[in-house]
């Protein structure tokens, strides 16, 4: 997918994905055909700093994003964010076929007749996805952002210092990412879960399109729910979210974190078992819904067991997405150790970083 809001001219830009728990920056070159890691980095965020996906300590952002592109090593003075959540309205629409200006204002007409929100308020791109389902139509992806929403993440990345050029959304910078590291079979459907603390974006897709885009609001932090069951501080819960509770704590402690964990699991999995079900009703008429794979990234991918409770969730094989996979990295100053540990966490800013080498 191909969808910016702002689209000024960069030469080079490198990927900021602003999320609610940490800043995590890309920066991509080309090497004849390869692609090679320049910089990357992630700082985690203070919690508050940013609620329900808005800026609520712009300081504090600005101050993380200049951190990790500092001490990611991340050059470019252009860069590309995007949004996610409630503020952004992803929906396929049918608009009669034309094309330039006329398209663009079938696609504003149909946008005011289907979205419930004050259009005025929304910064409104689209992409044609092919000929529509009835003739002389053509499907269109309409993608929508609160305006404000925009606003207030190019501040935050001028306050740092930085050229905002781009703005994307989350789950299309996950497909991205995606299908550059893994270079999809034609027709193989397959979902992309990117879990992060506050939210679950999903897109599936098939053949370069997504067929389905959702992003579902994270319940509860696993954090949380190891802090609330095992009546711990926020930051012993923390230190054993990473499955490494063997060195800190006894035999009965382990017990009940991998119990706290699974009832953990069990609320992923109906939440992703719930919007499977959604997607498909919502396609089943059409075609088949069955998925052939998916992938699994964000600060949760981590977690032990979700590939095993997903897959048997999903009915398809379950992995954790490298969005790294195949790229060079020739810089020293990156560790390549850590950089395998982050790298399902950098799919999103993987994304924004590959938008450099869109056709312009
Ligand atoms: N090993 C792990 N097991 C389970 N959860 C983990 C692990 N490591 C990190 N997390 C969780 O991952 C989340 C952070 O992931 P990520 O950086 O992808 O989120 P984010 O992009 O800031 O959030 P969002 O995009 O939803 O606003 C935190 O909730 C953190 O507790
Ligand atoms: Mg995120």
């Amino acid at each position: 997918m191909r969808i910016p809001w702002l689209k000024k001219k960069a030469a080079s830009l490198a990927g900021v994905d602003i999320g609610s728990s940490s800043v995590k920056a890309v920066e991509l070159r080309k090497k004849g055909k390869a692609l090679e890691l320049v910089g990357a980095g992630i700082a985690e965020l203070e919690s508050g700093a940013i609620l329900d996906g808005e800026v609520r300590k712009a300081p504090v952002v600005s101050a993380a994003v200049a951190r990790v592109l500092e001490e990611g090593g991340v050059c470019a003075s252009d860069v590309a964010t995007s949004v996610a959540g409630n503020a952004v309205i992803v929906k396929r629409i049918l608009v009669p076929a034309a094309e330039g200006e006329a398209l663009t204002e079938a696609v504003l007409a149909e946008s005011q007749r289907q979205l419930s929100s004050d259009v005025s308020e929304l910064n409104i791109d689209y992409q044609v996805l092919g000929p529509g389902s009835a003739p002389k139509t053509l499907d269109v992806m309409l993608v929508a952002a609160r305006r404000e929403m925009i606003g207030h993440r190019a501040e935050v990345l001028s306050a740092s210092g930085r050229n905002p050029v781009l703005v994307d959304v989350d789950a299309f910078a996950l497909q991205n990412a995606f299908e550059t590291a893994y270079r999809p079979a034609a027709g193989k459907r397959v979902a992309l879960l990117n879990l992060g603390a506050s939210l679950i974006n999903v897109n599936i897709v098939r053949d370069g399109s997504p067929l389905f885009t959702r992003d579902i609001p994270v319940a509860a932090h696993y954090a949380a729910a190891l802090q609330k069951s095992l009546n711990m501080s926020p930051a012993e819960a923390e230190a054993l979210k990473g499955g490494k509770e063997g060195a800190a704590v006894t035999e009965t402690l382990v017990g009940s974190v991998a119990e706290a964990r699974e009832a953990f699991l069990e609320g992923l999995a109906g939440e992703v078992s719930r919007t499977l079900s959604y997607f498909r009703q919502l396609v089943g008429s059409t075609g088949s819904v069955e998925l052939d794979s998916a992938f699994v990234s964000g600060g949760v991918a981590r977690l032990p067991g979700l590939c095993e409770r997903l897959h048997r969730e999903m009915n398809a094989p379950v992995e954790i997405l490298d969005p790294l996979r195949g790229m060079h990295c020739s810089e020293s100053s990156l560790d390549a150790e850590h950089l395998a540990e982050i790298s399902p966490r950098l799919a999103v800013a993987v994304g924004l970083a590959l938008r450099s080498f869109d056709e312009r």
